[in-house]
């Protein structure tokens, strides 16, 4: 047998690694979303703003749709619309978070493949834009034309929920978080890196990355390149947009000091290495 035969052998042969065998939308999932804890919060804003339950969601950037499927658990008048453009990622999301609702809660689960910034009927209760997705506009005028679509999607008595994220280590290059998100064989580790940021166009790019027990890796499973926005910026395009108010919410510790999961409308904060927050505007 030639050289050239035997490595073809070879690599015919070769073993499978869990890098190879895994699913990057279920690692993502694992990693990066809780859709249990996000649909909570907005219950909580919107009780905050409007002293009732909400009942329509429309979720932008919905990916997965992770947070549509957890909405209409929460009851059987609960409708939620999921609005991406990327078709292979909306496929993912049927095939795996919708077919494991119940046909009734299927049935209020509405997805669109567009741009989330067309207007679409009937509005909603609370539209959530979540993981920093709206960075990938990158200037005033786009965030603000996305902004204005977005009020334009809500009911009167209505809320948009966004986080933020921020802190001196989200803007040194190379700075990784990694966290192990499955322990034992079958386990694996989440890396999020900061890969570069610009301090005059405050374009950043992100990627995240899993690595596997076996020792492979996927490696910038998904990249993100963002404009780095800021609260008051955010806050000052929100009003521009005809947002009457909005408001910041931050994460409250526990006895411990450690995050609690628990988050407070805040005016002020302490200046901390690595944060993340809600920012809640009134239709
Ligand atoms: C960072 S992922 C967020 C996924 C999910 N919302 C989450 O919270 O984890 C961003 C998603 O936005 C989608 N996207 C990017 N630009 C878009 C646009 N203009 N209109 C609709 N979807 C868009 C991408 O296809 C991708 O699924």
């Amino acid at each position: 047998m030639g050289k050239q035969s035997s490595s073809k052998n070879a690599k015919r042969t070769r073993k499978k690694t869990q890098a190879d065998k895994a699913d990057k939308f279920l690692c993502y999932q694992k990693s990066v979303q809780s859709a249990e804890h996000e649909v909570e919060f907005f219950d909580q804003a919107y009780k905050e703003a409007f002293g009732r339950k909400p009942v329509t969601l429309r979720e932008d950037f919905c990916g997965t749709f992770a947070v549509c499927c957890e909405w209409v658990k929460l009851g059987n008048k609960r409708t939620a619309l999921g609005v991406d453009l990327c078709d292979e990622t909306l496929q993912w999301g049927k095939d795996n978070n919708l077919a494991a609702l119940s046909k009734t809660q299927q049935k209020r689960v509405r997805l669109i493949e567009q741009d989330v910034r067309k207007r679409n009927r009937p509005r909603v209760d609370v539209l959530a834009a979540q993981n920093f997705s709206f960075w990938i506009f990158k200037t005033r005028a786009e965030v603000i034309e996305y902004f204005k679509a977005a009020r334009a999607n809500l009911n009167s008595e209505g809320i948009m929920v966004m986080d933020m994220m921020g802190g001196g280590d989200c803007l040194e290059e190379g700075q990784v978080d990694k966290r192990t998100i499955k322990k034992g064989k079958k386990g694996f580790d989440y890396h999020w890196k900061q890969i570069s940021f610009d301090p005059i166009t405050h374009d950043a790019s992100f990627s995240i990355s899993f690595k596997f027990k076996d020792g492979s890796k996927l490696k910038h499973a998904f990249r993100y390149d963002w404009r780095f926005w800021s609260i008051p910026e955010v806050r000052e395009m929100l009003a521009e947009a005809g947002f009457s108010e909005s408001h910041v919410y931050w994460e409250l510790e526990d006895e411990d000091g450690e995050d609690s999961g628990e988050w407070e409308r805040a005016d002020s904060a302490d200046s901390v290495a690595c944060w993340i927050c809600y920012i809640v505007a009134i239709r």
